[in-house]
């Protein structure tokens, strides 16, 4: 049977390999739902052009009367909402706009959501039934781990540390208030870190490959001992699209890759698998990992996250298929065959931004592979 997906934010690192992940399924339509804000590229989307299973809708998902017309339009079966403000230093230098995008935007699109799955319910009952919202959400929501054993469960208590992460506990707390008061069918996933192709070059993976590939420093917030879990995107986009079509209503699921890895070696392995991949090294470079500087600490870092995946896991039979090895491996090769994407995708604004947070530190202007 064909079924619409509604992605938001289709046009970013997730939703992009959301989306090339969707249309891989035969019985899928895919409608993209997307500002384009620096981080939002089509570029990632290029091979979708000609799939006329696939339209593009350029919007902002605050916009109310925009969203009712979108439900109006394309009747979605599934709503997977990815489109956020995603960068926490970015939150840290300007909260406004994750307090717009992610907390009033999920709200505007929770109710156009809403209003249509009610009208559904009366025009056509069976598809009302199947109607899903899938809210895509951070492992940031429950704070930092101090302890070298503990792990985010679906049910650790929500204490967020970043403007970022508060914005997006405050959208959890909107659907399960939106599926509590109203019964709207949703669910909602709680990640952590991804990496892989396509990711905008402002985050920690990309920016040490691409800066190392430039001779610039590699600036390692504190003493880079934070430790994240570890998640290559596609296994990421997997796991989005099985909680979205086989996950039980009004449920969490916390997904993750059981690779721990520290701030510091994260950057070191990046250093060495540079080393064997792009033994060319730029003017004066003996060794990557000699481009490592340690900068000032992110006010309020959190210290580590960690995900217990069990419940996707045995109730889902979900599994990423990349080890850190592999994937890191995988993203490293992309980021040196795509200087073009890396190109394009880093625009004036993007430069301006580089040169902001990190121009007192000695780290030069956006690098271009
Ligand atoms: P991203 O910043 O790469 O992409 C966000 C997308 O949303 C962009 O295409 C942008 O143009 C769009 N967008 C922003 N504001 C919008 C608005 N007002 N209206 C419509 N579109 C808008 O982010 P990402 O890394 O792909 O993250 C996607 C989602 O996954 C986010 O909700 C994020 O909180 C969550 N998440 C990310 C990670 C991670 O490691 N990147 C981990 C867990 C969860
Ligand atoms: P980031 O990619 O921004 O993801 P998040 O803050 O959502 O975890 O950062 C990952 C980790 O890397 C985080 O602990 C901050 C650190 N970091 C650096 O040490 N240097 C950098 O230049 C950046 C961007 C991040």
């Amino acid at each position: 049977m064909h079924r619409t997906v509604l992605v938001s934010g289709g046009a970013g690192f997730i939703g992009s390999a959301v989306i090339r992940e969707l249309v891989d399924l035969s019985w899928v339509g895919v409608v993209n739902v997307d500002k384009l804000t620096y981080a939002g590229n089509l570029e990632s989307l290029s091979s979708m052009a000609s799939d006329s299973r696939y339209t593009f809708v350029h919007a902002d998902i605050c916009d109310a009367a925009t969203m009712r017309d979108v439900f109006q339009t394309y009747h979605p079966d599934v709503v997977m909402h990815l489109a956020a403000e995603s960068h926490v230093d970015r939150s840290i230098d300007g909260p406004a706009a994750f307090i717009e995008t992610n907390i009033v935007g999920t709200y505007t699109l929770l109710e156009a959501a809403r209003v249509y799955w009610q009208n559904l319910k009366e025009s056509d009952p069976e598809k009302a039934k199947r109607f899903r919202f899938h809210h895509v959400s951070t492992d940031e929501v429950y704070g930092d781990l101090h302890g070298g054993e503990d792990l985010f469960t679906e049910t650790t208590p929500y204490a967020p540390s970043s403007p970022y992460s508060a914005s997006k506990a405050s959208s959890d707390h909107l659907v399960r208030a939106w599926q509590r008061t109203y019964g709207l069918p949703t669910l909602i996933t709680n990640c952590s870190n991804n990496y892989g192709p396509y990711h905008f070059p402002e985050k920690l993976v990309p920016l040490m490959i691409l800066n190392a590939r430039a001779g610039k420093s590699l600036p390692v917030y504190g003493n880079g001992q934070q430790v994240r879990d570890w998640l290559y995107v596609e296994d990421h986009a997997r796991a989005l699209i099985k909680v979205a079509t086989e996950g039980e209503v009004g449920e969490t699921y916390n997904i993750g890759g059981h690779n721990e890895v520290t701030n510091l070696e994260v950057v070191e392995r990046v250093c060495e698998l540079l080393e064997e991949l792009a033994p060319d090294k730029p003017d004066g470079v003996k060794h990557y990992r000699d481009l490592i500087t340690f900068v000032a600490d992110r006010p309020g870092h959190d210290l580590r996250y960690a995900i217990d995946a069990s419940k996707i896991e045995r109730e889902l039979g979900w599994v990423p298929r990349e080890t850190f090895d592999t994937g890191l491996r995988k993203t490293v090769q992309w980021y040196l065959d795509n200087g073009d994407w890396v190109e394009r995708v880093t625009s004036g604004a993007y430069r301006d931004w580089v040169e902001k947070h990190y121009g007192g530190q000695g780290v030069g202007g956006a690098n271009h592979g």
